[in-house]
């Protein structure tokens, strides 16, 4: 007999399942009594339930028969064990609605699992961890207007959510998905200018940090475009029009292009 508290199971309960579970909880979007966390580690299992409060199993016996008709079930394992989850879930409901969060695993290889099921794919980033991800999603053809809302809140539980076409996810891949380390590296590479130019090693880092967290943080909430925000701080002949001049000189524009470019490739190479 299903347990009919469950309404929300998610599979692996890293740091993107875990990410995912207490955004849904800090919003309300589930109770943790409604939430099933599955995992192979029943210390972090454990730790989780002690944690949040959820339900949790290393059981995919007990994980099945808590499934109800029309249950979410996402799935946040890597890669490399997804066919094997696939091949353990093989026999649920066709009314189960499948998300899964794996790096180049593609709707039409679910459906050979799952022909009947809808199938959603949904590309986050790890910002997640601090319900800050950008997410996009794609879905199969079988998704429900009723579905595709629901899956649509719970992205929206962690960040912002977009809805893209499936040949787009690995150019999201590219932009969101691999986007945080872009902006990482900017921020090393300003700590380590600013150390050459003869700043202390932990005042250019502080600066560097700060520097990124503010400018993101005024994009988001001054609504204004990042090409208006650059232009503003940028006084004619001033020294940041000699920073940005000097960038685009040597094709800022252009590198980043290349980057998303090879990480795109890299992407379409994996899935
Ligand atoms: N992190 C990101 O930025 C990001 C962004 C977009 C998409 N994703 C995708 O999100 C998925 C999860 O990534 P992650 O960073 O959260 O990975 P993770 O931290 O390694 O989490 C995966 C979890 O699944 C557990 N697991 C392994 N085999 C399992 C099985 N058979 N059944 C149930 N649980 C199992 C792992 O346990 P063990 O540690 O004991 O193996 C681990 O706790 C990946 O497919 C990745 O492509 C990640």
């Amino acid at each position: 007999m299903p347990n009919q508290a469950i309404k929300f199971t998610i599979i692996g309960a890293g740091a993107m399942g875990s990410a995912i579970v207490k955004g849904l909880i800090n919003n309300k979007i589930f109770k943790p009594s409604e939430i099933l966390l599955c995992d192979l580690d029943e210390t972090k299992l454990n730790e989780l339930k002690t944690q949040l409060g959820v339900e949790v199993t290393s059981s995919y016996d007990k994980l099945k028969s808590s499934l109800k008709e029309d249950a979410l079930v996402i799935l946040a394992v890597k890669p490399q064990v997804f066919d094997k989850v696939l091949e353990a879930l093989v026999d649920i409901s066709n009314s189960i609605k499948l998300i899964s969060i794996a790096a180049g695993k593609t709707i039409s290889a679910i459906e050979k699992y799952f022909p009947e099921n809808e199938i959603f794919r949904v590309m986050p980033n790890t910002p997640a961890q601090i319900s800050k991800a950008a997410s996009a999603i794609s879905f199969n053809k079988l998704a429900s207007k009723t579905s595709i809302d629901k899956v649509i809140n719970i992205f929206l539980a962690i960040g912002i959510c977009v809805v893209v076409e499936e040949k787009d996810l690995d150019t999201v891949t590219a932009l969101s998905g691999s986007g945080p380390a872009y902006i990482f590296l900017m921020t090393e590479a300003l700590t380590k200018a600013g150390e050459r130019l003869g700043l202390k090693a932990d005042v250019a880092e502080k600066l560097a940090r700060q520097t990124a967290y503010g400018a993101t943080s005024l994009m988001i909430e001054s609504g204004e475009s990042a090409q208006e925000l650059r232009k503003k701080v940028t006084s004619p002949n001033g020294t940041t029009q000699a920073g940005i001049e000097n960038f685009q000189a040597n094709n800022f524009e252009d590198i980043v292009f290349q980057a998303l470019e090879a990480a795109k490739k890299r992407a379409r190479e994996l899935s």
